[in-house]
């Protein structure tokens, strides 16, 4: 058998861009294709690039010209770029940069064997369509390794809402929610392959509403309600979602479905109904916080996760005092803050922004009230008792890493301990980014 050519890929962004690198790899590896960690033995690199802020697009670009002199010294060394920026800024990438191959927008990725095959005989491949047919049913499966014990599954793409200041629709297209059979037969697959926590991925993941095996849709909620069914799927997670979509079932699936986790990741953005409106986000802050007080009601100890963006065009020191109160009032055990970004091609990008001054001061304060809820959630664990499954080794000899049902990292060091087990585990400390437990 020929010597396995060599796939170094970088990943940026979201986890749905974690998820694509590796059917890409599994989709390469049916042309013979070996995952390395470094670039300088690679025969091909793939950049799947994010294009949800200037600065992650900006990067595409430099890091590119980092890979100069590994093609001066490997000639047949090819170099590619998916992800969304390859979506957005196809033709411009060809052009600013010679050195790249392929460019490969999210929905294609079935065909990156076939673009493969062409750019080894010497072309240079650009495909950033949106094909009518799914591109995970056409993916070339590669071999079927045994995998993390925790794993991704996107089970629906693509955003139909329009929030003024993002480049999601534009990027990766309509919501689009893959059938039900699928997703169960994938995830039986993850399953059997070693897994046993999967996180669904979309967009808007709440939105799901796939074909049922028997007709009709399904929501989310039932979904997840069928798959906490799979014998040894012990925990299941979403992400991400939008206040809108947050129906009743799915609520209720937080109070009773045990093998649902108690964290959620549900973005608001600001705290003022005059920004959420010119963001086009469709809610209040009043509807957003009665939406966290009902889903309390169904699960009290929900760990909430949210973003959050400073500086919107027209955003007012008391537009952003009230993002200020909202957080307070919520209390969030975990959260991401950016300052506006303006997007080609979206509406807020024609608007006049805030002075960027102005702007990191609101970054800057929003991000210590924040970093003080984080600290707090995290301290208020010392003393309890959680569930963990531990995904690796740590840094200390005999030491395993894993995640708590809150999704916190906590290592224990404990040689009883496998990769994969689920521990009852007390927390006994709690650090800068970490807790510290031992088994009960
Ligand atoms: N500028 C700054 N932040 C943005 N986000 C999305 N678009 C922008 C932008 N143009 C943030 C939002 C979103 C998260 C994934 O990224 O908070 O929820
Ligand atoms: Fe970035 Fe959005 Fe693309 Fe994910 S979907 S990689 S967040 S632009």
């Amino acid at each position: 058998m020929a010597e396995a050519k060599k796939l170094f890929i970088k990943t940026y962004g979201c986890q749905m861009n974690v998820y694509d690198s590796e059917r890409m790899a599994e989709a390469l590896g049916a042309s013979g294709y070996q995952v390395t960690g470094m670039p300088e033995d690679a025969d091909m690199i793939l950049l799947n690039t994010c294009h949800i802020r200037e600065k992650a697009a900006e990067k595409v670009y430099s890091e590119l010209g980092r890979f100069k002199p590994l093609k001066a010294a490997n000639p047949d060394l090819k170099i590619g770029v998916a992800g969304c920026v390859a979506q957005a800024e196809g033709a411009e990438i060809m052009r600013r940069q010679p050195l790249v191959d392929l460019v490969v927008g999210p929905q294609t990725y079935h065909r990156l064997p076939a673009m493969e095959a062409a750019v080894r005989a010497g072309a240079r491949a650009v495909d950033t369509e949106f094909p009518e047919e799914d591109k995970f049913e056409h993916l070339p499966k590669g071999p079927r390794a045994k995998r993390a014990p925790a794993a991704f599954l996107t089970v629906q793409e693509g955003c139909d809402k329009f929030c003024a200041f993002c480049v999601v629709p534009y990027t990766r297209g309509a919501e689009v929610s893959r059938p039900v059979a699928r997703l169960l037969a994938e995830a039986q697959g993850l399953v059997e392959r070693g897994v046993r926590e999967i996180t669904l991925l979309g967009q808007n993941v709440n939105a799901y509403h796939g074909g049922g095996p028997e007709g009709g849709t399904w929501g989310l909620a039932r979904l997840i309600r069928e798959l906490a069914q799979l014998e040894g799927l012990e925990r299941i997670r979403y992400t991400t979602s939008h206040p809108n979509d947050m129906e009743d079932d799915l609520i209720a699936a937080h109070g009773d479905e045990p093998r649902l986790m108690p964290y959620l990741h549900l973005p608001v953005q600001s705290g003022s109904d005059r920004i959420l409106k010119a963001m086009n986000r469709k809610h209040t802050a009043e509807d957003y916080l009665r939406l966290i007080e009902r889903l309390r009601a169904a699960r009290p100890d929900l760990l909430l996760s949210g973003d959050f963006i400073v500086g919107f065009p027209g955003e007012t020191d008391q537009d952003f005092e009230d993002t200020l109160a909202l957080v307070r009032e919520v209390g969030y055990g975990q959260a991401y803050s950016f300052k506006y970004s303006a997007r080609p091609g979206t509406p807020a990008a024609e608007r006049k922004g805030v002075d960027d001054a102005v702007a990191s001061e609101r970054l800057q304060r929003l991000q210590a009230l924040l970093g003080q809820q984080q600290r707090a959630a995290q301290d208020a664990m010392v003393g309890r008792v959680v569930h963990v499954l531990f995904e690796k080794p740590g840094r200390i000899a005999g030491q395993m890493v894993g995640k708590s049902d809150y999704l916190h990292a906590v290592h224990v060091t404990d040689p009883r301990i496998l990769r994969g087990d689920i521990r009852v585990v007390r927390i006994t400390e709690s650090g800068p980014n970490s807790l510290g437990g031992v088994l009960v």
